[in-house]
This record gives structure tokens, C-alpha cells and sequence, in this order.
């Protein structure tokens, strides 16, 4: 298996070496090998190769760095995200180019309550916290269409189009009942938008909802509009199996997905092209100001590392690495049980010593 890794910005480069630990630890655990190699694509180098902080004026990542992506099995991202560029160019820059140029059309986000985790919700147990969010990744009003006229006088016109097809809506929801199906523990998938005033993109939404869920008699559906979803996360998670939903409303409810799963410090998640390339990663941020103090958590990368070999495994049909995925998340419960707290300088060990508690963990779990 060949990997890549893009490290990025602030604390990325900390939680990707201690996720790369873990790989170490479950390739010699499970008996696989791999080979990675390291891409220098960061804000960093967005700045020192002459980009303007301000708008964006160089590529974040060349066309041929995508090129060579594309060798690889899977790739392995910290974060990008640099106090002095402007917000909008590394995102677009790196994250979104990649999520459409390889056609990542499913961001898969466990919402999952690790044993020991704090979770903001009083009397909520790991049991009642363990759902799958399928995050439509690459359409509504993520794909850049639209404009601004008149800009800068009180005329000012903009708009930002939800662009949504038929064949988006259908694949994405489509892989949420192949994976419903497959999770096997409730089989209950539940379509999240706006029905109620996104009439148009809703409605196309709906009924691909309901033309494939004929194919799959053994899943149960149901529908909730995005506001009421997020009040259900709070009182009733436990209603949740697996959710299928647009980019926009499947980025906001994660982050508050993330929250009650115990922070960004435990959330992780897969841009995934399920016959391509696919990329995994903390979903959290660079924050720059944890850098280089070895206190950041380093549990969502590894997190991400573990959700890297069960679909690359699944994907190319390598029963090895879809164990070693398992191990790998068995063993970050085994450690999340012993951490004070799942905060950045709270957590009661250093960050490269969490790293060595769960690869030393994946030596001995059993699954
Ligand atoms: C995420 C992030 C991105 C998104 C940003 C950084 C473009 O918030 O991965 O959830 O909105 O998709
Ligand atoms: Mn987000």
C-alpha cells in the first residue's frame, strides 16, 4: 500500500506522526507493508513560494502534485490552515480542489462516543452515541457557482447557487444504504435537508431518497429537516444510525456531531471516492497555537489513520488491512480510558505519548 501524506500546516505534522506510528505498530501487528511518502503542500509553502496572503494568486497544490496523488493508494492529511492566509485560499487551494479533481463524492463522519471520552451530554453513554453521518462532498454550494456584481457599492449582488443533480443526490445516497446495510446494527437511515423551504434541490434530494430505497426493503428511512436533526443530536442521539445528507448540512451538523463524540481533539474523517483515491483526517483545524508543544491530540488523526486501512482494505478487497483498521480503533479505546481529558494540554499525556499508548495498544487488543 502506498501512501501519501500531505502533514500541512501547524499542529498537522504532530498528529500525522503519531498516526504513522500507529500504521508502523499495525503493519507489523497484522503482517502488511506500505510505503509513504511526504507531500509539502501547507500554507507555509503557499507563502514561501511568493503567494499572496490575500487572494489567491499561485496554486496551492500543481496539477502535477495531483498527478502524482493519484499514484497512491490512499492519502493521509494533518490539516491545513495558516493565521496569516486569508480564509478561503488554502481551504479552496487544497481541500476542495482535491475533494473534486479525485472525485471524493462521500465524506464519511463517524459521530462515536469512545469509552472514557467526556461528552457534553448529561447521562449519554457510549452506546447512545454511535452514528455515521454520509456528507454529500461535492456539490450544493460548495462548487463555487455563482458571483458577486457591483461589488463594493451599496448594489452589491450576490449569489451562491446549490447546484444539485439527480446523479449526485443518487450516489451519495446510495452509498449510505450500501453502507446502512452493512453496518448492520440498526439499519436505519434517516435523509437530512430542508425540504420545508429548499424546495427545488430538496425536492430532487427526496425523491432519489425514495426511488432508491426500494432497492433496499431491509432498511428502515426516515426524514428529518436539518434544524430539528440538530436539536435530535442533542436530546436523542441514540435515534441515529446512519444519516445521508447534503455538503452544507452534513459540514455544520459534524462539527456538532464532533462535539458530542467529546471535541475536535477524537473526530476524524474520509473525503472517499469509493472506486478511487481517498483521503482521511482530523477534522479539526492546523491550530497554530498548540504547535511544536507536544500537547495537541493526536487521537483524531490516528482515528483517521484506522478509517484509512478499513476502507483502502474494503476498497481493494485486503482482509489484512481492513483488520488492521479494527485494531486500530479497538486499540484508541483501550487508551481513551486512560486520558484524563480529550483537550489539547489537559489530556495527561504529551501528544507523542498518547501515540505510544495506542501503538502499543494495537500490539496486544484482541478482535
Ligand atoms: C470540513 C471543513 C471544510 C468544509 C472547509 C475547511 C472548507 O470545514 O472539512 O468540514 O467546509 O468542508
Ligand atoms: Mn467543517
Amino acid at each position: 500500500m502506498k501512501i501519501a501524506v500531505i502533514g500541512g500546516d501547524g499542529t498537522g505534522p504532530e498528529v500525522v506522526a503519531e498516526g504513522l506510528k500507529v500504521l508502523k505498530a499495525a503493519s507489523q501487528r497484522v503482517g502488511f507493508s506500505y510505503q509513504t511518502q511526504s507531500f509539502d503542500v501547507s500554507g507555509d509553502r503557499y507563502l514561501r513560494s511568493g503567494g499572496d496572503p490575500n487572494s489567491p494568486s499561485i496554486p496551492v497544490i500543481q496539477d502535477q502534485e495531483i498527478e502524482q496523488l493519484k499514484t497512491f493508494d490512499a492519502i493521509y492529511l494533518g490539516a491545513v490552515g495558516h493565521p496569516k492566509v486569508a480564509p478561503g485560499i488554502l481551504e479552496k487551494g487544497l481541500l476542495l480542489r482535491l475533494r473534486f479533481a479525485l472525485d471524493q463524492y462521500i465524506n464519511l463522519r463517524p459521530v462515536k462516543l469512545y469509552p472514557g471520552v467526556p461528552t457534553p451530554l448529561a447521562g449519554k453513554r457510549p452506546e447512545d452515541i454511535d452514528f455515521v453521518v454520509v456528507r454529500e462532498n461535492t456539490e450544493g454550494i460548495y462548487t463555487g457557482m455563482g458571483g458577486v456584481q457591483y461589488k463594493g457599492t451599496p448594489y452589491e449582488v450576490s449569489t451562491q447557487v446549490n447546484c444539485t443533480t439527480r446523479m449526485g443526490a443518487e450516489r451519495a445516497i446510495r452509498y449510505a444504504f450500501e453502507l446502512t446495510r452493512r453496518r448492520g446494527r440498526k439499519k436505519f437511515l434517516v435523509l437530512v435537508h430542508k425540504t420545508n423551504v429548499l424546495t427545488y434541490v430538496g425536492q430532487t434530494w427526496f425523491q432519489a431518497f425514495q426511488d432508491v430505497a426500494k432497492e433496499y426493503p431491509d432498511v428502515k428511512t426516515d426524514y428529518n429537516h436539518v434544524d430539528a436533526c440538530c436539536m435530535w443530536f442533542l436530546k436523542n442521539p441514540e435515534f441515529y444510525d446512519v444519516i445521508v445528507t447534503d455538503n452544507i448540512f452534513g459540514d455544520i451538523i459534524t462539527d456538532l456531531g464532533a462535539m458530542i463524540q467529546g471535541g475536535m481533539g477524537v473526530a476524524a474523517g474520509g473525503n472517499i471516492n469509493p472506486k478511487g483515491l481517498s483521503m482521511f483526517e482530523p477534522i479539526g483545524g492546523s491550530a497554530p497555537k498548540y504547535t511544536g508543544q507536544n500537547v495537541i491530540n493526536p487521537i483524531a488523526a490516528i482515528a483517521a489513520m484506522g478509517m484509512l486501512l478499513s476502507e483502502t482494505g474494503r476498497n481493494k478487497d485486503d482482509r489484512k488491512l481492513m483488520q488492521a483498521g479494527q485494531i486500530v480503533e479497538q486499540a484508541i479505546m483501550a487508551v481513551t480510558v486512560k486520558m484524563k481529558s480529550q483537550a489539547a494540554g489537559k489530556m495527561g499525556y504529551s501528544t507523542t505519548q498518547v501515540g505510544d499508548l495506542v501503538a502499543q495498544a494495537v500490539q496486544s487488543v484482541s478482535v
